[in-house]
């Protein structure tokens, strides 16, 4: 039996990552780099180290919660239900939703990481003979394509871990918007989003006492040596995690220590003292408010839940 099909390929090619670094760092009010460049081989496994942090709540909350309503979903969903995850990582999560499901017929795992998708999608492959398992990778943050799929059950997109906290809120709706024409008529969507809290919470989590958080924060400077022959000097960087409490979201940011000037693929860039570059947003919401997001792009609510302390929430919407 077959079934693990080779990844369909639309990998960013190096040229859009140095793109993203030169005009990112070419901002004088703010620097920025998108905060999907953390995700390389290294980066994919330091993440993966942040999920089992005790201050990282999010994880494990999810996963105790998707465990825990996994029945409902599965008898809303229906028999021979294709799933569709989107940042598949690891692919623990989805593990959960097979179990539940009755007779998943396929399952397209979408990420950015080539060594997170074969690594994930290799070892599902063995343990359900039975399920068509279709990787693609691909950055779903641009348009993208999906695979024919073969099944006449629902689809059920997966969206979890509150990744959609990374795009602003205008740029979630398009997302959402882009995500359920590509998922078609009458998709479901199950979709992860963390709830707002208390800031020293909400701090920790981005901010770990082990110093993982900033690992993976700075290995995206890592990342632009390694690839792009930068030589941004990590000492001279250090990690900040924020809670902007007016835009609601928490904010990564590298702050550079000295003045300095670091050079990338032949391009200088000037740093002050105490400069910062911004890598990555995480948007906390209400449930209402992100019921009222999804209805504007054109999903409606069937349900919500969330965890015993109001930490994090799972919400099932219908195109
Ligand atoms: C994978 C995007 C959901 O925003 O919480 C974890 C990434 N960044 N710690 C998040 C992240 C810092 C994470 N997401």
């Amino acid at each position: 039996m077959k079934k693990l099909n080779k990844a369909i390929d639309q990998a960013p090619s190096r040229d859009a990552f140095l793109q993203d670094v030169w005009n990112g760092l070419a901002c004088p009010q703010q620097k920025t780099l998108p905060c999907k460049w953390l995700y390389d081989a290294l980066g994919s496994r330091l993440f993966e180290a942040i999920t089992v942090l005790d201050e990282y709540y999010p994880t494990r909350t999810e996963t105790g919660l998707l465990g825990e309503i996994a029945l409902e979903i599965a008898k809303m969903a229906g028999a021979h239900a294709r799933i569709v995850e989107l940042g598949s990582g690891a692919g623990i999560k989805v593990r959960l939703l097979l179990d539940a499901l009755d007779h998943p017929s396929a399952y397209v795992a979408v990420d950015i990481s080539e060594s997170a998708l074969s690594e994930a999608t290799r070892s599902l492959a063995t343990e359900r003979p039975d399920l068509q398992i279709l990787p693609v990778l691909a950055d779903y943050t641009r348009p993208f394509a999906l695979p024919r799929f073969e099944g006449r059950g629902n689809i059920l997109g997966f969206f979890p871990g509150s990744t959609i906290g990374n795009f602003a809120p205008a740029q979630a709706i398009a997302f959402l918007t882009q995500l359920r024409r590509q998922l078609g008529r009458d998709a479901l969507l199950l979709i992860g989003v963390d709830l707002k809290k208390d800031r020293a919470v909400l701090e920790r989590a981005y901010d770990d006492a082990l110093g993982v958080t900033a690992a993976f924060n700075l290995n995206l400077l890592a990342r632009v040596n390694r690839e792009l022959g930068g030589d941004f000097d990590l000492t001279r960087f250090r990690h900040k995690a924020i809670w902007n409490e007016a835009q609601g979201r928490i904010e990564m940011h590298l702050v550079s220590v000295a003045a300095q000037t670091v050079q990338v693929a032949g391009r200088h860039i000037e740093f002050r003292q105490d400069e910062t570059i911004h890598t990555e947003n995480s948007y906390k919401y209400g449930i209402d408010q992100f019921q009222r997001m999804a209805a504007s792009a054109g999903w409606s609510a069937r349900a919500a839940w969330t965890d015993a302390e109001d930490l994090f929430s799972l919400h099932l919407l219908q195109a």
